[in-house]
């Protein structure tokens, strides 16, 4: 098989070539990223040079690039990674989402049914059906529920998977969509929650916590998320949508303190700022059709991903420094400068 991979060079793109590549070492993977603030070159320094590994700089939104790609390929698979994916920069400058998300899966969609791929896989978030409500814990998200985005990047999120879904319908492209709610592990850019607070934690920083805390995800572990979608991409029925979670709900204040206490670092860095607009409350995967029809299951809890990856962060202390570049202190200052301590 040969897959091309979206967004490879970021957070769950990486930890996707790297699975795939150790589980199934006969196929090729071609690597398309536009290197972004998001996308690291570094996150892909052990597959340069393997014969079965192609990396290719550019924009999915790109149409000339992304057809010549797919005529000298002839793609079989397609997993469409790449994304703006941060819902505090999207509530600051929506367009780039739109133009990424919505339009650059358009211009993939259209080269795959040009050039007849066997799947098209788009990850998808469990962001695009809103939010729950605290006190109702025994309301879960289920794939059938009608979408109901609340920040841009979500919106943007469901407008490619339902473009995704149409042309299955419209054009019989052989289409397959999955859900998940929200990952941790290694390589995560430390703008999102769970390395934002190790990183700072470690500088003996203030961490951050929107509102009092309270709300609430569901926890899963990068390479779960990776097995999820091989699954699906290979065995699943083709127009299906598939829900992937880790049955972890925790809210953010126990995120942090399971953070403080692995670091052994004190609770008076925890620092109450001014909420996130519109934020949802809570997040909770019904991923049982997953787990039926395919067999899936979560292989790492929430305690022993959370030790994988601040070990992984503790030993890692080139990538971070390279990563968190100048304007990554900039683009904190934007998203954080205006952040209020309650
Ligand atoms: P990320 O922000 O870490 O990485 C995104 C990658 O896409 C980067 O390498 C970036 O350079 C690349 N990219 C961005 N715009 C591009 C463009 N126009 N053309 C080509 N490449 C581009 O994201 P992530 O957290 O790894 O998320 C990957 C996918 O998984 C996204 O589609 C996201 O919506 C989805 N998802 C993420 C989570 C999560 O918790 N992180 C959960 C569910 C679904
Ligand atoms: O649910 C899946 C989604 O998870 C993915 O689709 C998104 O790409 C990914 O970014 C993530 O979205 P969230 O908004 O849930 O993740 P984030 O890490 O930004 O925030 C997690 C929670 O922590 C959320 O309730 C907001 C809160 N938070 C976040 C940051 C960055 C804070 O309290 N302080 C912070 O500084």
């Amino acid at each position: 098989m040969k897959i091309l991979v979206t967004g490879g060079a970021g957070f769950i793109g990486c930890n996707f070539i790297d699975y795939e590549l150790e589980k199934h070492g006969e196929d090729e993977i071609v690597c398309l990223d536009a290197l972004t603030y998001a996308g690291y070159m570094g996150n892909l320094n052990a597959y340069i040079g393997l014969p079965n590994f192609r990396f290719v700089k550019g924009r999915i939104e790109d149409a000339e690039l992304v057809d010549r790609l797919f005529a000298e390929e002839g793609f079989d698979f397609v997993a469409n990674f790449a994304a703006e994916t941060h819902v505090d920069r999207s509530l600051i400058d929506p367009a780039g989402f739109l133009t990424t998300n919505v339009i650059g899966t358009q211009v993939l969609l259209d080269a795959a049914r040009r050039y007849g791929v066997s799947r098209f896989h788009q990850v998808g978030t469990d962001e695009v059906y809103g939010d729950l409500p605290l006190d109702r814990p025994d309301l879960r998200f289920v794939e059938t529920l009608a979408l109901k985005p609340s920040s841009p990047y979500s919106a943007s999120k469901a407008s490619a998977d339902l473009l995704a879904l149409a042309y299955h319908r419209s054009f019989g492209l052989a289409v397959t969509v999955s859900r998940c709610s929200n990952n941790y592990g290694p390589c995560q850019f430390p703008e999102k929650l769970i390395p934002l607070m190790i990183t700072r934690a470690l500088r003996d920083e203030p961490l951050p916590v929107y509102g009092v805390g309270a709300n609430v995800r569901d926890w899963l572990y990068v390479r779960d998320h990776c097995a999820a979608i091989d699954l699906i991409m290979r065995k699943a029925a083709v127009g299906s949508v598939y829900n992937i979670g880790g049955d972890e709900e925790h809210n953010n204040l126990n995120v942090v303190r399971t953070i403080l206490r692995l670091l052994d670092k004190p609770e008076t860095l925890i620092s109450f700022v001014t909420d996130r607009p519109g934020h949802d409350l809570r997040y909770a995967m019904d991923a049982d059709k997953l787990k039926t029809e395919l067999g899936w299951r979560p292989s790492v809890n929430f305690e022993e991903g959370m030790k994988h990856t601040v070990e992984w962060y503790l030993a890692n202390k080139e990538w971070l420094a390279n990563v968190m570049n100048a304007d990554y202190r900039q683009s904190c200052e934007r998203i954080y400068g205006e952040k209020k301590v309650r």
